[in-house]
C-alpha cells in the first residue's frame, strides 16, 4: 500500500510517498530554517504561513518525483500532535483534503511515534519490541516500543528537550539557529574535560531526565569571561556541554535497555544527529552487548517519510479519522 504523508509539526514543510511503512518512494522537505534564524527561534505565524504557500506545490512534485499517480494512494497519513498548533493545522487541513478529493482514508499520526518509526526505514529488519531514546526539538523522551503501536514512557525531560537545550546553549555562545549543529561542529577539537557542566537528575526516579540548569550553566563562564576581558574557549565549551548532553542521555538508557532486556536499543530525533552522542551510544552499546539502531542523519530530523511508516503501521492498527481530526499542540505518546 503506498501512502501519501504530510508532517508540518514545526518549520519543515514535508510530503512523502512510502510503500508498506518501510520502502520511501520519495522524501520531500521544504526547511523553514531560513526564515527563522534572522529571529533565533521559530516565529510560529511565519512557520503556519510558509507551510500553506508551499504544501501543495511539494505533494504536486512528490507525486512527480517518485512517478506515482493520485489512484495508485492507498491512505493519507498526518502528523496531527504535537507541535506548533497552527503550523499543524495547515497540515491537518492539507490531508483532509486530500483524502477527501482521493476517496482514501486519513490516518493520524503522533510526530513522536514518527521519529521513532523512522529506523523503519533506515534497518529493514528492526521490529519491537526495542527500546528508543527519541531526542528532537521539542521532545526527549525513553519509550518502550512493546509493539509498533503500543508505546510505554519510560522518562522524560522534566523541562527543555535535549534540542532546546543545544538551541538556546548555541544561541549563549552566539552560534546561528538552529545551533544543534553548528554547536557540534565547534565542539570537534575542544577538550571535553575543560569546563564541568551538571548532569540532571530527579530524585527517586531514574528515567527522569532535566536540561534546563545545563543552560544555566553555560551562561556563567561565558559571562565570566566577558566581564573579565579574558579570551573564552569556546570549542572546549561546547565539547565539555555535548558531553553533558550524553551523560544525561546514553548512561540512563543503557540502564533502561539492560532493564528491559529485548537487546534492541533505537535512538530517533534531530539531535540523534549528535556527533558525540552517537560515538558514545556505539561504545556503550557494543560494551552492553545490545544492538543499537541511529538513522542516518536526514532521517534523524523532522521528514514526511517517517510520518508514513507509522501511518502505514496506525493503518493496520486500525487509525482512522474523519474530517472533524484536529491538530494538538500537546499529546501523550
Ligand atoms: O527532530 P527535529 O528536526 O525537530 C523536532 O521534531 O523537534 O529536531 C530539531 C533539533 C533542533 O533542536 C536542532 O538544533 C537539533 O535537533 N539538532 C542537533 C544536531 N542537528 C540537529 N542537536 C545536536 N547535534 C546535532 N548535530
Amino acid at each position: 500500500m503506498i501512502i501519501l504523508s504530510i508532517e508540518t509539526s514545526c518549520d519543515e514543510t514535508a510530503v512523502a510517498l512510502v510503500r508498506d511503512g518501510r520502502e520511501v518512494l520519495t522524501d520531500q522537505i521544504f526547511s523553514q530554517a531560513d526564515l527563522h534564524a534572522v529571529y533565533g527561534g521559530v516565529v510560529p505565524e511565519i512557520a503556519s504561513r510558509s507551510h500553506t504557500e508551499v504544501i501543495s506545490y511539494l505533494a504536486d512534485r512528490a507525486l512527480e518525483k517518485a512517478g506515482v499517480a493520485r489512484a495508485e494512494i492507498g491512505a493519507v497519513a498526518v502528523t496531527y500532535a504535537p507541535g506548533l498548533i497552527g503550523a499543524l493545522l495547515v497540515g491537518v487541513n492539507f490531508a483532509k483534503a486530500a483524502a477527501l478529493a482521493l476517496g482514501v482514508p486519513l490516518v493520524p499520526v503522533h510526530h513522536i511515534r514518527g521519529h521513532i518509526a523512522a529506523n523503519y526505514l533506515a534497518f529493514p529488519e528492526l521490529e519491537p519490541p526495542f527500546l528508543c531514546l527519541a531526542i528532537s526539538g521539542g521532545n526527549t523522551m525513553l519509550v518502550d516500543v512493546r509493539g509498533y503501536t503500543d508505546m510505554r514512557v519510560l522518562g522524560a525531560t522534566r523541562d527543555d528537550a535535549a534540542g532546546e537545550c543545544f538551541d538556546k546553549t548555541a544561541r549563549v555562545l552566539g552560534l546561528p539557529y538552529p545551533g544543534g549543529k553548528p554547536l557540534d561542529d565547534l565542539s570537534q577539537g575542544g577538550d571535553d574535560r575543560k569546563y564541568e557542566l551538571p548532569v540532571g537528575h530527579v530524585e527517586g526516579m531514574p528515567y527522569e531526565m532535566s536540561f534546563s540548569g545545563l543552560t544555566t550553566a553555560v551562561i556563567n563562564p561565558v559571562h565570566t569571561a566577558g566581564q573579565r576581558g579574558e579570551e573564552l574557549d569556546r570549542a572546549s565549551l561546547a565539547a565539555s556541554f555535548c558531553r553533558a548532553v550524553s551523560e544525561s542521555l546514553v548512561p540512563r538508557t543503557m540502564a533502561a535497555a539492560g532493564e528491559l532486556g529485548y537487546g534492541k536499543l533505537a535512538v530517533a530525533g534531530g539531535v540523534a544527529a549528535n556527533s558525540r552522542i552517537r560515538r558514545d551510544f556505539a561504545r556503550a552499546a557494543e560494551r552492553a552487548g545490545e544492538k543499537l539502531y541511529i538513522p542516518p542523519l536526514r532521517l534523524c530530523g523532522d521528514n514526511a517519510a517517517m510520518i508514513g511508516s507509522q501511518g502505514y503501521y496506525e493503518f493496520l492498527a486500525g487509525a482512522r479519522a474523519g474530517a472533524d481530526l484536529n491538530a494538538c499542540a500537546t499529546m501523550e505518546l
